[in-house]
């Protein structure tokens, strides 16, 4: 049983990295086509919720102590995150294709807006995420 744990916290990081990585590095750079990222960071964000839960059922489940508080806190924040990811970037990259010049900056600004929003919700879940084990 030992090697599912460590696949799903294995898959659990690396997709979590990957999500918040790539938030953060789309935020910081307005440059990078955003709607290109937009797929792969909710797919990592769906394979970071399934994980997620599975590990919350392994070690957490009927407890409600300072650890899962801590969790729970990141939990939250990453569900924020995702949902301002989804209406901010999500509903501007379905609208460039056809956009005049002048919207698609409007747009940009949007989901530069929409990124930087949840690159900061998702530091807060990757630093809750690793300290949780210490409260
Ligand atoms: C960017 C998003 C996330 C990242 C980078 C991340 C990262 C991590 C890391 C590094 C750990 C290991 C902590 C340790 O073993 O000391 C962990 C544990 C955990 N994460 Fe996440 N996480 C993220 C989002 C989530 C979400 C959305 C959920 C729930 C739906 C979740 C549920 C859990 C649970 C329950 C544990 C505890 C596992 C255990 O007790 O060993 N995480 N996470």
């Amino acid at each position: 049983m030992q090697y599912v744990y460590i696949i799903v916290l294995g898959l659990h990081v690396m997709a979590g990295v990957v999500w918040a990585g790539t938030t953060i590095a789309v935020a910081r750079e307005p440059e990078i086509r955003a709607e290109r990222f937009f797929r792969p960071q909710m797919g990592a964000a769906g394979v970071v919720f399934l994980t997620g839960l599975l590990l919350w059922y392994f070690f957490h489940n009927g407890s409600f102590g300072s650890m899962e508080k801590v969790l729970a806190l990141g939990i939250l924040t990453a569900l924020i995150a995702a949902g301002v990811q989804g209406a901010l970037v999500g509903s501007a990259s379905r609208q460039l294709a056809g956009a005049d010049a002048a919207t698609q900056t409007q747009l940009r600004a949007k989901m530069t807006k929409g990124e930087r929003i949840a690159g900061g919700l998702l530091v807060i879940t990757v630093f809750c995420m690793a300290t949780a084990r210490m409260f």
